[in-house]
């Protein structure tokens, strides 16, 4: 059967990469979507593929509208009649010149509420040996935070819970009381922490079925990547390209097997020991939730 692949926040960096490369490793009756927020950079980024060979549709899809994403799956279900391959890889920046209680909303709108309206709509329309994989970050295991706030994202049970509390967070900074409750400044960890949260929840309903059938719900930690979403607060020196990181995470993605292990929990893949960018982790690592 051909395969169907979706990448979501593909109009540049990591996004873009993985479209790219998926498009030159799937073959020429497979489809892979380049989907993003703007006509425009949608447009410009079809342009900029090369070496495609299955085919490409550039797809208008804000993730933060869930209306949006229903009917995107709804389009997906009547002409593929499902889908084999999302990279839910959609990032809204913070720079730290932006004041978080400003941007927060919009923040927690595409990078939170986005991705779990993408788990929803997505994940029925799975099919046996799919792959939906959130690319997260490190900072997504509870471990970067304070432990006073942990039990804010274990035992919830359904993606509504996760939404709820990442919306008491998001609140908290909206009204600039998120210092005083020990959250991060660094919005980007209590962030990735909710989208980690959200893939362990949805695994958990899904857990049997999925694993009977050969499908891989997972997060991802692709390492650290030298684009401008990063580049003013770590030290990015020697990260490696988007299309360095990508290749690794396709393999990934493509890999026939999967290694029940890895379900629902976030997995390196990619750059890793010794230091930050040394050998390739393939097979994929488990990064501890606490
Ligand atoms: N960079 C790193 O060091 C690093 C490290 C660990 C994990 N990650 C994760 O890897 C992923 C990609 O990172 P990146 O550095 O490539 O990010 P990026 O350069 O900021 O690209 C993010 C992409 O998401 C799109 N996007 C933003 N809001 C959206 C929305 N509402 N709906 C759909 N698409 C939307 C952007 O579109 P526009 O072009 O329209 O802005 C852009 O194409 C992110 O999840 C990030 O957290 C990155």
């Amino acid at each position: 059967m051909n395969k169907i692949a979706l990448v979501t926040g593909a109009t540049r960096n990591l996004g873009f990469s993985l479209a790219q490369g998926l498009a030159r490793r799937l073959d020429p009756a497979d489809v892979v979507y380049l989907t993003g927020r703007d006509p425009g950079r949608i447009a410009q980024s079809l342009q900029k593929l090369t070496g495609s060979v299955a085919q490409v549709r550039g797809e208008l899809l804000d993730v933060s509208r869930r209306d949006a994403v229903e009917r995107f799956a709804g389009q997906l279900l009547d002409r593929h009649g499902g889908v084999d391959i999302v990279f839910s890889n959609h990032y809204t920046r913070v720079q730290p010149e932006d004041d978080p209680a400003e941007i927060i909303d919009d923040y927690v709108a595409a990078n939170n509420l986005g991705t779990t309206n993408v788990l929803r709509s997505l994940s029925p329309l799975l099919r046996d040996g799919g792959r939906l994989l959130v690319v997260a970050s490190r900072a997504g295991s509870l471990r970067a935070l304070a432990p006073a706030l942990h039990p804010r994202f274990q035992n919830l049970r359904s993606l509504d819970d996760v939404d709820r509390a990442v919306a008491t967070w998001r609140d908290a900074v909206r009204t600039g009381r998120a210092p005083g409750q020990a959250w991060p400044a660094w919005i980007n960890i209590p962030s990735k922490i909710g989208q980690v949260a959200a893939v362990r929840v949805l695994a958990g309903q899904r857990r049997a079925e999925d694993l009977s059938r050969g499908i891989l719900i997972a997060s991802i930690s692709p390492g650290l990547i030298d684009t401008g979403a990063s580049r003013a607060w770590l030290d990015l020196a020697g990260a490696p390209q988007p299309d360095e990181v990508a290749g690794p995470l396709i393999d990934f993605a493509l890999r026939p097997e999967i290694d029940e292990q890895l379900y629902g929990e976030l997995v390196h893949v990619g750059r890793e020991e010794p230091g930050p960018f040394g050998t390739v982790i393939r097979n994929g690592a488990i990064v501890p939730w606490q």
